[in-house]
């Protein structure tokens, strides 16, 4: 059976555990229905009502909604806010200037710590010294940095004078980074020296300079850079200073630019199915409020939790549970530079037990290569550490396979942790479907019901309602406050993308299937309907691998697919035509491998494809279309028995079979 068979027809059943569910935010289903029940009734006022009891106003607003401009939706814009302001300024006044907000721990386990006040004094001083340079409300900034307190002040220095930032992962190659601040038209360019990642330094100034070397960069006047390392890299005069320099010397004390709740806080690339990723742009106020109520109901945060979000601020997880939500509903989280298997495949655990974490939110790619490591090496088990600090285990990325649930649950959560298994997106903001720990009965593998607000359905072609227990496209009916506001620059394809008029033009197209069970109603995501792949919970467009694999030189053509994968959920597979003879045996395993690394260079290492497989050309109908799906059961390894009397070249199938 399949994963996703399998998660269609799981059927146990786990209960949130009584003493969980008598201290949760939200204890029962009941109170889940109830809170669905205020939506229904009165949406704009449930809606209204959170965002005053949640978020800090310099001004109130008074409208809640705007859709005269639908899809661009407008949430509380007349009100001011500042999103630094509610996660620092507001906790110190609230007499947690003492409290600890980040424990950083270092790849090589050196751990740094620093209290709200600490955190606002290097904010502001940073801020200041941004603004100094120049740099003012509107403008946009690129932060090409890695898991650090700094990437953290770096995001909440920007909010704080108004700066729309833009991250860009640390693992994606020079010219992804360029194409990235030119197309956000950024002022300036956050980096560090080195990152440290299992030992290696890597050369993030470096890559930054050959990516502004690469042209188009004319507007960036300044780059900044954080002293990690030490490591030697060449500073260019009049244009790069330190990070230390920059705040050296500035005021602690920094007035928030109050902005309008629908300021753009940020812009995140992600890929869509065209070639070129797209700049989804977020809001500040209604980012912000569901960063916090996500953080107050799918994660039950409390003052005494150390909570720990694995993912990078490189990708929005990173943003809503690292920079964002955790801070600004006051709690202390864990910042982690390193990865999961340096020095051994036990940090995570140690982490765990060293730092007391007690919810820990992670990907389910991490969690399948831990559970193999931990079958081949007794010694970074889980078991052999001290896991009892854990109340909540959450998942985020990509489908959880249900023996990797019941794995995490058992022997991580030591079958007492709720799991919330938590679907959403970078467009999304923050979780969308997702159990919550003190009420949902959770079943392995499904990601249960859409939390309160959120009016998930799934749909037909036409925009037709689907009765449960038959699959369709997962929509959103009703706009919700921290949705994406536009696609950078580029209105149309925000529009085409998200609200196609095949579906009416009002429905929010999530682009991933998903089925809802017959009895409980139950969500369980069923994966992309477009030409987006899934790898250890990246987000990768095949276009986008397809262009890079085009622009080598000895390239003719290029098509990729994705195959299913034990470890990375899917693998990349790339056909490639050359405009050579097509290279066979010793030959062809070299070109494959200039052929992955070119793609490394071109967008970055998870780019990579896992196979290359090379033909005289690629299957195509009469037309000339490439015919994708007989690729994907080429790459899967399987028989075609699907039609193929449409194809062209019927003959091209046999030499695509195998992999050299
Ligand atoms: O396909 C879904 C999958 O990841 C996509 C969103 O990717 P990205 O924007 O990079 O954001 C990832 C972190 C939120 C979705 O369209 N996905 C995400 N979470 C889940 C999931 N698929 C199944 N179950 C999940 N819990």
């Amino acid at each position: 059976m399949s994963g996703m068979e399998q998660m269609l027809v799981e059927n146990r059943v786990f209960n949130p555990p009584k003493a969980f569910a008598k201290q949760a935010a939200i204890t029962s289903m009941d109170q889940y229905k109830a809170m669905c029940k205020a939506f229904d009734k009165d949406f704009n006022g449930t809606w209204a009502r959170l965002a005053k009891e949640n978020l800090f106003w310099k001004k109130p607003f008074t409208k809640v909604l705007d859709e005269s401009k639908a899809p661009f939706y407008k949430w509380f814009e007349d009100g001011l806010t500042n999103a630094s302001y509610n996660c620092i300024d507001r906790n110190i006044k609230n007499g947690m200037a003492k409290k600890t907000a980040i424990i950083f721990e270092a790849d090589g386990g050196e751990v740094s710590k620093v209290t709200y006040q600490e955190l606002h004094d290097r904010v502001a001083t940073f801020a200041n010294g941004l603004k100094k340079l120049g740099i003012k409300k509107g403008d946009r900034v690129v932060i090409y940095m890695s898991m650090s307190i700094e990437g953290v002040v770096a995001m909440q220095a920007c909010a704080r004078i108004g700066a729309t930032h833009s991250v860009v992962f640390g693992g994606f190659s020079a010219k992804s980074l360029q194409e990235r601040i030119v197309d956000v038209g950024a002022v300036a360019l956050i980096t560090a020296d080195q990152q440290l990642r299992g030992g290696k330094a890597l050369p993030l100034k470096t890559i930054a300079d050959e990516a502004l070397d690469l042209g188009g960069c004319e507007k960036l006047k300044h780059v900044i850079v954080y002293k990690r390392t030490g490591g030697d890299v060449p500073m260019k005069a009049g244009r790069d200073k330190w990070m230390h320099d920059v705040s050296a010397g500035q005021p602690k004390v920094c007035e928030p630019e109050w902005v309008s709740a629908e300021h753009p806080l940020f812009v995140l690339y992600t890929s869509g199915s065209t070639g070129k990723p797209k700049g989804v742009q977020h809001s500040t106020g209604g980012y912000l409020l569901w960063a916090m109520l996500t953080m107050k109901w799918t994660f039950d945060l409390r003052d005494s939790d150390v909570f720990w979000c694995t993912a990078d601020i490189g990708w929005i997880t990173g943003h809503s549970y690292v920079a964002y939500g955790p801070l600004a509903c006051g709690g202390t989280q864990i910042v982690f530079e390193g990865v999961p298997t340096y020095p051994n495949a036990g940090r995570f655990w140690e982490m765990i037990q060293r730092h007391k974490v007690s919810i820990f939110y992670t990907a389910p790619t991490a969690i399948r290569s831990l559970i193999k490591a931990s079958d081949t090496d007794p010694a970074v088990h889980p078991k052999k550490y001290n896991l009892k600090s854990l109340r909540l285990l959450g998942s985020v990325g990509e489908p959880i396979n249900p023996e990797a649930w019941m794995w995490y649950h058992k022997n991580i959560g030591g079958e007492k942790c709720p799991i919330v298994d938590t679907f959403w997106q970078t467009e999304t903001g923050g979780h969308m479907i997702t159990p919550l720990p003190g009420a949902t009965p959770l079943v392995p593998g499904s990601c249960t019901l859409p939390l309160p607000g959120i009016m998930a359905a799934i749909v037909d072609e036409t925009g037709g309602d689907m009765p449960n227990g038959q699959g369709g496209i997962l929509v959103v009916k009703r706009p919700w406050p921290s949705m994406i506001r536009n696609i950078w620059g580029d209105p149309e394809r925000f529009k085409k993308s998200y609200f196609p008029e095949e579906l009416g033009g009002t429905l929010y197209l999530a682009g991933d299937g998903a089925i809802r069970n017959k009895k409980t109603a139950y969500f369980t995501i069923t994966g992309r309907i477009d030409d987006v792949l899934n790898v250890s919970g990246h987000r990768m467009g095949t276009m986008e691998i397809e262009s890079s694999l085009v622009a080598n030189p000895i390239v003719a053509e290029a098509a990729v697919v994705g195959r299913p994968d034990d470890m990375t959920g899917e693998a990349i597979v790339a056909f490639v035509v050359l405009k050579g003879k097509r290279p066979t045996g010793d030959e062809a395993k070299k070109i494959a491998t200039d052929l992955r690394n070119w793609v490394g260079k071109e967008i970055g290492p998870i780019a990579k494809p896992k196979e290359i497989r090379f033909g005289d050309n690629l299957p195509k109908t009469r037309s000339g279309k490439i015919m994708r799906r007989l690729l994907r059961v080429l790459a899967k390894g399987e028989e075609i028995t699907q039609d193929t009397s449409t194809l062209e070249n019927p003959a091209i199938l046999e030499q695509l079979k195998h992999a050299i």
